[in-house]
């Protein structure tokens, strides 16, 4: 290998940038929401994150994908630390009576299910804005936008257009965009709450 040469990618994709993301904010203890399970890949990264000590409140509105993330966590031993509720994350506020750390959302649809079921803008937007009341300061709402496809561009669209909506003196938002892809390769975003 050449002389100072690095061996692994810089630029991880949307979904590493998020758990990077992520990592730095959410610590043993803390109360976390997985606002779309699905297969339970971010529930199972959160449930670690936030230990023993902590809880994930996850939602989702398909039976598959909470019975694919219940096995996944209890493999994993976690599944204590997690509550799997079926409900849109729009409706969030009705189960969470506390201030949370940060809430996770993927959009799109269920990898392996059925792509006629997707997020939806007016949901999505909702479930934001629920978040944003309840995430501590310096908490954050992380979003995966996935889009294009059988998922289409409207939600992706809606959802940019409103974080740019967003007071600056009480949120910060970062997108993380690849602006030299083919398709439409996933963004990633994130609201910080100042105060
Ligand atoms: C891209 S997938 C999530 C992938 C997931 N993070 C994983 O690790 O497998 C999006 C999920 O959002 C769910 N969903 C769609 N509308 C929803 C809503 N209003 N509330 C909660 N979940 C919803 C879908 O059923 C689907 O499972």
């Amino acid at each position: 290998m050449d002389k100072g040469a690095i061996n692994v990618r810089v630029l991880k994709n949307s979904l590493g940038i998020s758990h990077e993301i992520v990592r730095k904010v959410v610590c043993a203890g803390d109360i976390v929401v997985d606002a779309t399970v699905g297969n339970g890949n971010d529930t199972l990264f959160l449930a670690e994150l936030v230990g023993d000590t902590g809880h994930v409140y996850g939602f989702d509105i398909q039976e598959v994908a909470l019975r694919n993330a219940q096995e996944k966590l209890q493999q994993a031993d976690v599944l204590k630390r997690v509550s799997l509720i079926k409900d849109g994350h729009e409706n969030m506020d009705q189960y969470i009576g506390q201030s949370v750390k940060a809430v996770m959302f993927n959009l799109g649809y269920l990898p392996g299910g059925n792509h006629s079921i997707h997020t939806k803008a007016n949901t999505t937007i909702q479930a934001i804005q629920k978040s944003l009341d309840l995430i501590v300061p310096h908490g954050i709402v992380m979003l995966v936008i996935y889009y294009g496809g059988d998922s289409g561009f409207e939600e992706k669209d809606a959802v940019i257009d409103f974080l740019k909506t967003l007071d600056y003196r009480k949120y910060s938002v970062l997108m993380h965009h690849f602006i030299n892809q083919i398709h439409c390769p996933p963004i990633a975003a994130c609201i910080e709450k100042l105060k």
